[in-house]
């Protein structure tokens, strides 16, 4: 049961509940991007990514990947555990989209020959920053097993998910994963959602993502739901 709210992001509002080791992670239908600088609002945008949510981190867990997920109380609130979330933005990337391609001469669409993973230091005040693992050990954000465990537990998301949604009919050229500690443990936590991830159609290359809301390529809505009706079919 929600008690107070905690804290409101930029698509999730969490709240407090009566036990205090779990947080209820309610998914809203606001949309930012470009540091807050670009808004708006997508219809059942809250709905489509707490049920892709779901059904990943479910999927996640059958593979061994420990996460925050402890179930769904509604159908945009997630009931999740309690974390210390590493301030560490982690990028899987197969195909280069996105920043990589403004940052570094990389063609949009390259392939890469094996995984890239970048870590973005989490920090509206400086932009988030691209950090590396000694950047992020020598300025404490996690210690050095931290670190070498995300890295490897991002590889093997990134496999598992790579050929999830070449199964359902996606390319995945990157998404985010955020991690946190709790009782000693790092777990997978945040959203693994058309928000937080790129999707480009197998058949027409099309985005079926956040990038149809940053580059005003098309209905967002639309894209969602179908996203949501590859991967969670029994929704509709
Ligand atoms: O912007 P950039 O190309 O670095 O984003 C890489 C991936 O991380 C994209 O899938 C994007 O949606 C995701 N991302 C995110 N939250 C951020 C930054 C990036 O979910 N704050």
């Amino acid at each position: 049961m929600k008690t107070e709210e905690l804290y409101s992001g930029k698509a999730k509002t969490i709240y407090k509940t009566d036990n205090p080791d779990e947080l209820i992670a309610e998914f809203r239908d606001s949309l930012t991007a470009f540091d807050g600088k670009k808004k708006s609002e997508a219809e059942k945008k809250g709905y489509y990514n707490a049920q892709i949510s779901k059904k990943i981190f479910e999927m996640l867990e059958e593979e061994g990947i420990k996460t925050h997920y402890l179930g769904m109380v509604s159908d945009t609130d997630m009931l999740v555990k309690k974390v210390e979330i590493v301030l560490i933005e982690v990028i899987p990337r197969n195909i280069a989209a996105g920043s990589i391609t403004r940052k570094y001469p990389i063609e949009e669409g390259t392939v890469f020959k094996e995984p890239v993973l970048v870590f973005d230091y989490k920090s509206d005040e400086y932009a988030d920053p691209m950090i590396n693992d000694d950047i992020a050990v020598a300025m404490g954000i996690a210690t050095r097993e931290e670190i070498d465990y995300i890295r490897s537990m991002a590889f093997k998301i990134n496999e598992i998910l790579k050929s999830y949604f070449e199964s359902k009919g996606f390319l995945l050229p990157d998404f985010k994963l955020e991690f946190g500690r709790a009782d000693g443990e790092i777990l997978l936590a945040d959203e693994i959602s058309c928000d937080t991830c790129r999707f480009w159609d197998v058949e027409t290359g099309e985005s079926m993502d956040k990038d149809i809301f940053r580059f005003d390529k098309g209905d967002l809505s639309k894209a969602y739901e179908e996203v949501a009706r590859r991967l969670v079919p029994e929704i509709f």
